[in-house]
């Protein structure tokens, strides 16, 4: 059997002239966890051209969704960009990752911060109703360059609270704090500079960092994830793994080269 399948594309759906989402069909025996990745791609000249991406639909979705940066010389999404429905694109029969919660020691609050695409699995995980029994507050961060890169804004500060299922539990518990970099807005500034400021948590109403309590997962561009991991380990928190559990996780959003 391959190690791939053939997706039909179902929604196209194009953020901004850097960022689009669609959605594809999904194969019965495709199964992971919130906050995995699998290889997609498309075949070109006869060879399949596959890059990580992490899901963006929950675990339990009949469908499958994923978000893209389109870069103009990338050799995948110069031409993932073009997708129409109807379309096939290649998905890994195999999903992985480590933003998993069993990664992580026990805590109160998961801060999931994300930058950019890096967004991505945490919108399976802020869809997954076993995080919310997992924790007392789930703190979903998008850092983004400007306020219409903020994908998913409408289903994550509306859908989601009126959702049939999840609203009431994450009406509670999921606190969604987007913040933009290059212009005015609500909130601004990185990531690592908010973890190291009194007035993000007072924003947030939650207690200021601490250890015991807090667990992070993280996605971004590697610049992000170092400056971000620098702030975490300052404050004596260590990564997790599959053996180890830790007070952090990283994954590194997709980005083609
Ligand atoms: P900035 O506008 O200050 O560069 P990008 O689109 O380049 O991936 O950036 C997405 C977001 O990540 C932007 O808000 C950007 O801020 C921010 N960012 C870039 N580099 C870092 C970093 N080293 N640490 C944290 N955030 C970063």
């Amino acid at each position: 059997m391959s190690n791939f399948y053939q997706a039909e594309v179902l929604s196209v759906h194009h953020w901004t002239d850097r960022l689009f989402s669609f959605t594809t069909t999904r194969e019965a025996s495709f199964r992971y966890q919130s906050g995995q990745f699998a290889m997609i791609g498309l075949d070109v000249d006869g060879k399949p051209l596959m890059r990580a991406y992490s899901m963006v639909s929950p675990h339990y979705e009949e469908t499958l969704e994923f978000l893209s940066i389109k870069v103009q010389d990338g050799p995948l999404t110069s031409r993932l960009q073009n997708i129409k429905v109807g379309d096939s694109i290649l998905v890994g029969r195999k999903a992985s990752g480590t933003l998993l919660s069993q990664n992580l020691l026990p805590g109160k609050r998961l801060y999931l911060l994300g930058t950019g695409t890096g967004l991505a699995p945490f919108m399976s995980i802020a869809h997954d109703p076993d995080i919310y029994e997992q924790y007392e507050k789930v703190i979903l961060v998008h850092g983004c360059r400007h306020i219409h890169e903020l994908a998913y804004q409408e289903r994550i500060s509306n859908d989601l609270f009126k959702h049939e299922f999840l609203g009431e539990m994450v009406t509670d518990r999921l606190i969604y704090f987007p913040t933009v970099t290059r212009e005015p807005f609500k909130n601004q500034g990185r990531i690592p500079d908010l973890l190291q400021s009194e007035e993000f948590f007072e924003k947030l109403g939650v207690p200021a960092f601490n250890v015991e309590e807090d667990r992070f997962m993280l996605c971004g561009s590697p610049a992000m994830l170092k400056d971000t991991v620098a702030v975490l380990e300052a404050q004596g928190l260590t990564e997790g793994n599959m053996s180890h559990p830790g007070h952090y996780v990283i994954e590194r959003a997709f980005v083609d080269k």
